[in-house]
């Protein structure tokens, strides 16, 4: 049976944080879903009704471009051990770049990992758990290091010419606005 809360109370919290991986979706108006699996210590829980968390530089940029678009996201959570459980969090996104005003406070509650190109703030509007029990029983062997290992590999001077020739679009060609705040709107 689903349960339906407003915001985050102690189970919930602690659920979340015992988890070590979350999905985010997003989609454009129109164009392709996005469905992105997240590791790493990149997730924080900002208060009963936020959420954040630190994206790493990838091939693509899709949540960023969607979120400029409509701000919808959901991220969801699913026990893949003992106790069965899936929750949903559906709410508001939006992308806070290392230029924004609000990045240095943020970035303090995530630990340092190479590549970072934005954190992803998402205001909760509902959140659903539900069984879960067709979610198969895995062990968890560890985070792979092949992402941040990439990255230092890199290093940042490469990752910003990478992050401008891949990450300024989605790949349905909507802005991600990484490199430039959008316009102001006309008054
Ligand atoms: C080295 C490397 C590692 C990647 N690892 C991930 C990953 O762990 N999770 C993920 O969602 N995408 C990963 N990607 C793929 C893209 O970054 C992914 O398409 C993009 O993250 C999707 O948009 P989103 O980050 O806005 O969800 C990786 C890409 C590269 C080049």
């Amino acid at each position: 049976m689903a349960k339906f809360f407003t915001e985050l109370n102690d189970g919930l919290r602690q659920f979340i944080a015992s988890q070590h991986v979350f999905f985010n979706a997003s989609a454009p108006n129109e164009g392709r879903i996005n469905l992105s699996p997240k590791g790493l210590d990149t997730f924080r829980i900002l208060s009963d009704k936020q959420v954040a968390y630190l994206d790493l530089t990838g091939s693509e940029n899709e949540t960023a471009a969607h979120l400029a678009e409509n701000g919808r996201l959901t991220l969801m959570f699913c026990s893949f051990e003992d106790k069965p459980l899936i929750l949903r969090l559906y709410g508001k996104g939006r992308v806070v770049h290392p230029r924004d005003p609000q990045w240095q406070e943020l970035r303090a509650s995530f630990p340092t990992i190479p590549g970072e190109r934005q954190i992803i703030v998402m205001d909760i509007e509902s959140i659903m758990s539900t069984c879960g029990f067709a979610v198969p029983l895995y062990k968890y062997k560890g985070q792979r290091t092949l992402l941040p290992d990439w990255s230092s590999k890199m290093g940042e001077e490469r990752l910003e010419e990478y992050r401008t020739q891949r990450n300024l679009q989605s790949i349905d060609g909507l802005p991600t606005y990484l490199n430039d705040a959008p316009p102001e709107p006309a008054s």
